[in-house]
């Protein structure tokens, strides 16, 4: 039998033995030694009272992140459940959704919406395209606009190159506007030839002179672009308002320092306020400045955290004329999103937009000045029924953010501060970005914002209206702490009706 198996294969076999018995050793010397190092430290109590074992939980606090979302219930996860984003996920790939058997949303859990459908819906026939609606009639090149959803600001710096290249395509295909966010303007943004509304942070990055205050001769430059249609002046941000915008430095490449101009690999941090304005008045100097030199409408974005202060924008506009008035109010939510934001202003500085939208509007109804600014609805809007909502509470037009980042393929790893996002689209890391092919993203950034729109439209129908934009607060129900439910109008009662 000896004889039958040739010597190399003892040889071999004798190696591996060898090897295993090595490999097998200096693990149990490593483990020897990890005991030693965690027994020895007195930092970490997990890892002191149980040696090596205890590092496991380091790790599985890490997977838990991405496991989380295999496990969770369909409705449980926030920033959004498994349900929510699972819509985005079809819609962006124009795959059905439709739903079987029956709705696993509880709705007679407090504060959910619903909507009040008619006895004799909206037949297909009398159905309408949503209108176009002019923004800035006062501007030297007012901006005239049908699409209801489009996308939110999000800087070329916080997402990356093919992420804004896939927004940028997309965008153009289903005719949305795309908002820069306040890193300046890339040629990423202009790639694929969609509207575009440049944002100014307080950093004011891209419109900027050596003392960072606004560059009139800047501003114009990027008010040349036939692509720019407004100006949108930022206050604040829902995920932290208070707070400039923050660039992790990691995140700071060369390309993205050249455009901003500022020092590559270091923390951007912007300053938490503009410089010149620090009340109504001021910002209506700065707001009037942006529109006279762009010549193009400029509006602000803020996170209302005080209504005072926007009665105190209303009569300020009141004593100027109505035509100071800022083009635009563009609403962020107390639970808005972002690429990095400190923990106490994500979770609770502002106030959510299901308040702040209802009573914003009703403040600029009191003030007769509806009509004359436009309001734009941001916060947690990624399906159709939040999107419809916020235009029977009274929006013009909804911005979204995360939600085309589903569409882009993110997988709410809540990587987006880290450059580690495994999905490419808030990562600067070449090889993670691999896998985000602008192309067939910007297909699905456009489907998403289409079967929003038409399933919107559906919900519109159902209640008899002919577009979404003529949905009212008296189509959706919001249920109360003693599960029933009443109108939305009843809990915010139309002012104009009211006076
Ligand atoms: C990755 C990321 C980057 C963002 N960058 C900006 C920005 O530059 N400027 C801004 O005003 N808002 C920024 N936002 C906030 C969004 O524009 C939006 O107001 C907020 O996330 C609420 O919308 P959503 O719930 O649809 O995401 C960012 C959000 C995310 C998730």
């Amino acid at each position: 039998m000896e004889n039958m198996i040739p010597h190399s294969l003892f040889v071999i076999l004798e190696i591996l033995a060898y090897l295993f018995v090595f490999v097998v050793g200096i693990s149990a010397l490593w483990i020897v030694i990890l005991y030693l190092i965690d027994k020895a430290q007195t930092k970490h109590a997990i890892r002191h009272n149980y040696p090596v074992i205890g590092r496991l939980r380091y790790r599985f606090e890490y997977l838990g992140g991405f496991f989380r979302q295999y496990f969770a219930d369909d409705r449980e996860e926030l920033p959004f459940n498994r349900a929510e984003r699972n819509w985005v996920y079809r819609a962006a790939k124009n795959l059905d959704n439709t739903v079987p058997f029956g709705s696993s949303n509880n709705l007679t859990t407090s504060g959910k919406i619903y909507f009040a459908n008619c006895m004799y819906p909206t037949p297909d026939k009398d159905a309408v395209a949503p209108e176009k609606v002019t923004i800035g009639p006062s501007a030297r090149q007012p901006y005239r606009h049908a699409p209801f959803f489009n996308i939110s600001a999000m800087s070329y710096g916080a997402i990356s190159k093919p992420a804004v290249q896939a927004l940028s395509k997309g965008a153009k295909a289903a005719g949305i506007w795309l908002n820069t966010g306040e890193g300046g303007l890339a040629s990423y943004h202009l790639e694929g030839g969609c509207d575009l509304i440049f944002q100014m942070g307080t950093a004011m990055f891209g419109v900027r002179d050596e003392r960072g205050r606004l560059s009139d001769k800047k501003l114009e430059q990027i008010a040349g672009h036939d692509q720019v249609k407004m100006f949108e002046i930022k206050l604040s941000q829902g995920a932290k308002p208070g707070k400039g915008g923050i660039l992790p430095g990691v995140k700071v490449t060369e390309e993205i320092a050249a455009i901003r101009h500022i020092p590559v690999g270091k923390d951007a941090i912007s300053p938490n306020r503009f410089p010149d304005i620090e009340n109504a008045d001021e910002l209506l100097d700065f707001i009037g400045r942006v529109r006279e030199v762009s010549g193009k409408p400029t509006g602000i974005k803020l996170c209302v955290g005080n209504f005072n202060e926007l009665a105190d924008l209303c009569t300020a506009v009141e004593k100027r004329g109505i035509e100071a008035a800022p083009d635009f109010i563009t609403l962020d939510s107390g639970d808005g999103g972002t690429g990095a934001a400190p923990m106490p202003l994500i979770d609770n500085v502002g106030i959510p937009i299901r308040e702040s939208l209802p009573l914003a509007v009703d403040m600029l109804k009191r003030y007769h000045l509806r009509e004359r600014i436009k309001v734009i609805a941001a916060g947690k809007l990624i399906t159709p029924s939040e999107v419809a909502w916020a235009l029977s509470a009274g929006a013009d037009f909804i911005n979204n953010a995360r939600g085309f980042m589903f569409a882009l393929g993110c997988i709410q790893a809540l990587r987006c501060n880290k450059n580690t996002c495994p999905t490419g689209v808030t990562t600067h890391n070449k090889r993670l970005q691999a896998g985000l092919n602008p192309e067939d993203k910007a297909v699905r950034v456009a489907q998403y914002a289409q079967n929003i729109q038409r399933e919107v439209g559906i919900i519109a129908h159902a209640c008899g209206v002919k577009e979404p934009r003529q949905l009212r607060r008296s189509h959706a129900r919001v249920v109360t702490d003693m599960g029933k439910s009443i109108s939305f109008g009843e809990l915010y009662p139309d002012v104009e009706e009211a006076e």
